[in-house]
């Protein structure tokens, strides 16, 4: 591969003339730019440089070979050179820096609070936005974890307890609790190595991880990551090219994934106003003409332009058809939904609003949990069938009370997110 030097690279940075590196090699992104997903803006910033840092968070490292022509990798640049460029301290570098060095030992962590108040100062400010956002004024993301309040236990005693087993089966997999890692997307946000941190995590206490279509690392390399017979689950967005779908879910089904989670309550992702301030204030103003077409509407569209908002309970079938892993409808937000997808012939359902993230005022999956239950038991329907919860999960007794409402497990989105810087 032809060695470019940092100055021959440098010189491509204008629209008409886009060159940028990304793991040591040189794209030449001119006819690119205009159909990039996430808008030409962020593009035109790095024009002429290395954008490695930018991309890492944002892309699977495979997404260059699947959707660039060959033709465009111009060379390498020297790594030498590009180690020996100076990196300038900006003041958020600095906040971060300082933050880490005052971190607290993870021994004097004791909740998931105490892990969000950490993550809050450490990530970088695009991070935080990203991952703690909500859809318009976030009263589902509070009402997530406010419902939980509102239920009491009824304490019973004199029962032997000198042994306690919190093991149980999801989907046939043993586990050690009955809680999952759920699919979030975009892990290299809040960590270098990404989702699959979480991976390893999940390995080592035997809990199952939900593999996110929009992670930052690529499917295979999450895969690689897993211990020989640890089991872990797919999240599926749905690509209004079926082709595209098949070959994920048939892939991920020859990879060894146990379980196909099909997302129902993104056909178009909720407005997070967050982070698409953070989206402004990091771009540089307009450089761009009117015939840009208008992106900066945030992480979260810009990453899922390719969401199909024609799925429904007719594709239920052809789903069955292609693959043999029990198929669970995940963001069931109401008992009338948890009976369709059962009678669809759906091992499962996740009641979830997606962590507050798609429509505002949906209730929490905890609030409805007993009527979904109720339900399912009057259609006859609650054998076999497996009922998850996500969303304002904070503690073990919050799990506790899902349980005793009926559900098989629950799944840990933010909280496992925020606890892998
Ligand atoms: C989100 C999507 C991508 O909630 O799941 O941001």
């Amino acid at each position: 591969m032809k060695i470019l030097s940092l100055e021959e690279v440098a010189k491509h940075n204008t629209k008409d003339d886009i060159w940028i590196i990304i793991h040591g090699k040189v794209y030449d992104l001119t006819q690119f730019l205009p159909e990039h997903p996430g808008g030409q803006k962020i593009i035109l910033r790095y024009a002429g440089q290395d954008a490695t840092a930018a991309f890492d968070p944002i892309h699977p490292i495979d997404i260059i070979a699947k959707y660039l022509p060959p033709e465009v990798c111009m060379g390498a640049v020297d790594e030498a050179a590009l180690a020996n460029v100076e990196k300038v301290e900006t003041e958020e570098d600095k906040r971060i820096r300082l933050a880490r060095e005052n971190m607290p030992r993870l021994e004097e962590m004791y909740n998931t609070y105490d892990f969000e108040t950490v993550a809050k100062q450490v990530l970088r400010g695009d991070a935080w936005a990203y991952y703690s956002s909500g859809a318009d004024d976030e009263i589902s993301v509070r009402e997530n974890h406010n419902a939980f309040h509102r239920i009491w236990l009824r304490p019973r005693v004199m029962v032997d307890v000198a042994k306690v087993d919190m093991s149980t089966t999801m989907l046939g997999t043993r586990v050690s609790m009955p809680l999952y890692i759920t699919a979030t997307a975009l892990g290299k946000l809040g960590h270098p190595d990404g989702e699959k941190v979480l991976t390893r995590a999940a390995g080592k206490k035997n809990i199952i991880q939900m593999i996110p279509t929009l992670a930052s690392c690529s499917f295979d390399e999450i895969v690689d990551a897993k211990l020989p017979d640890q089991t872990q689950w797919l999240q599926l967005y749905v690509n209004s090219d079926r082709n595209v779908t098949k070959k994920i879910v048939t892939y991920a089904e020859s990879r060894g994934v146990k379980g196909l989670f099909i997302t129902a309550d993104a056909p178009q992702l909720g407005r997070r106003e967050k982070d698409m301030r953070q989206k402004y204030s990091q771009e540089a103003p307009d450089e761009l003409s009117d015939s840009d077409i208008p992106r900066n509407e945030g992480a979260a569209r810009a990453i899922s332009t390719f969401i199909d908002p024609s799925l429904s309970w007719a594709d239920i079938p052809w789903f069955r058809s292609i693959t043999k892993m029990p198929i669970i409808i995940k963001g069931i937000q109401t008992a009338e939904d948890a009976v369709i997808a059962a009678k669809c012939g759906c091992q499962g359902v996740v009641l979830s609003n997606h962590g507050g993230r798609q429509l505002d005022f949906a209730p929490s999956s905890i609030e409805i949990l007993a009527e979904v239950m109720e339900a399912l038991k009057k259609e006859g329907l609650d054998q076999g069938f497996e009922v998850y919860i996500d969303g304002g999960i904070k503690r073990g007794s919050d799990i506790f009370k899902a349980l005793a409402l009926g559900a098989k497990g629950v799944g840990i989105g933010r909280p496992a997110l925020v606890s892998h810087f």
